[in-house]
């Protein structure tokens, strides 16, 4: 039994919000060009080691709105709806979106109903502007506190590509009682990440996704490049592909690298995830595939017939029925 493959949407509500909140710095989903050049420039900024978001800059403010904010509120909401598929607690006393800029994964939170209306949001980020903008333009004048609740330890925190904004990781998570992290989808963010995984354990959380069990970081430990992170898909906004027709960057699908986590242990143990995209070789298609401390690959025989058309990210919950080839688990019956 494999977990299907879900495309993600972005409502088309947003359409009209973040047309208004450019509108306030300048800028319109109609004239795209001016978009894509802040894109572009916000993209070279974030590779820069360390770099903080500019909020200040009505330029990267509009880059922001038009591009970042509807990819991270995808990949949040990919998040949100493995967190359903598990069956993750959904019954914390606050929700916590630390570092939230415009709101990305508090709003996927909302939308997936994943986040139940009577739970309080706190939005906590180290600049007001965008917090003001997501005041004014997104939240429909529901309530958002925007300071560290006191009551920690029953509450579900979100860091979404924050934790590397961050000279420190704050104390006070390691009390929460739940966690995701998201990080970018690279070799360096997304290592530090895996490895953070080994101190959330020590500290006493249960690992809910994507690993489905405890033991070393396979790709951590018999690696010393490759990065653990999932694929989305989802379909693009038609003002979405206006503003990505003008860049050379594309994003037909996206990649993000994720931890969910909890202190309550998962009431299902998965066998194993899809870590890898297909791999198709002479003779076979390969899957790398993570079931344990071991780097792993699921292997398909063209002989057997056309391979099947799992994708990175699905969850076996069974052993599916195969034979042990050295680090391939020979797969007779898709
Ligand atoms: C890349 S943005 C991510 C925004 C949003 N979570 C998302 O997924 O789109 C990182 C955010 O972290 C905030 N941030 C950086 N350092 C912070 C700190 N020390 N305390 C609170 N927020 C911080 C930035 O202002 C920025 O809004």
């Amino acid at each position: 039994v494999i977990t299907d493959i879900h495309k993600y949407t972005l409502p088309e509500r947003y359409q009209e919000k973040i047309e208004a909140a450019l509108k306030d710095v300048g800028y319109s989903l109609k004239d795209p060009r001016p978009i894509a050049e802040s894109v572009l420039q916000l993209s070279t900024h974030y590779q820069t080691p360390s770099s903080t978001t500019p909020w200040s800059s009505k330029e990267f403010r509009a880059a922001y709105l038009a591009y970042f904010f509807p990819l991270n509120y995808i990949r949040n909401a990919k998040m949100y709806g493995e967190a359903i598929n598990l069956k993750f607690p959904q019954n914390f006393s606050h929700f916590i979106d630390f570092g939230c800029g415009l709101g990305s994964s508090l709003l996927a939170a909302q939308d997936m109903q994943f986040l139940k209306p009577e739970i309080p949001i706190y939005g906590i980020d180290n600049f007001s502007t965008p917090l003001e903008v997501l005041k004014s333009h997104f939240l429909d004048g529901m309530p958002l506190r925007s300071e560290i609740p006191a009551k920690i330890t029953s509450s579900f925190g979100v860091f979404s590509y924050s934790l590397n904004e961050l000279a420190k990781t704050p104390s006070w998570l390691f009390d929460l009682e739940h966690l995701l992290i998201l990080e970018p989808s690279t070799s360096v963010h997304a290592r530090k990440l895996m490895d953070f995984r080994t101190t959330l354990l020590e500290k006493g959380f249960h690992i809910w996704a994507p690993c489905t069990h405890h033991e070393h970081c396979p790709l951590l430990q018999h690696s010393k490049r490759d990065w653990c992170h999932d694929r989305i898909h989802w379909d693009q906004p038609a003002w979405f592909q206006e503003i990505e027709k003008l860049l050379p960057i594309k994003n037909n699908t996206l990649t993000t690298s994720y931890l969910l986590a909890s202190k309550t242990p998962p009431p299902l143990s998965a066998y194993g995830r899809i870590v890898g995209d297909e791999l198709p070789e002479k003779g076979k298609t390969r899957w790398m595939f993570c079931r344990g401390e071991n780097r792993e690959f699921l292997s398909w025989l063209s002989r057997n017939g056309e391979a099947p058309s799992w994708k990175r990210g699905q969850l076996f919950l069974e052993p599916p029925v195969h034979e042990l080839k050295g680090n391939e688990l020979r797969l007779t019956k898709a």
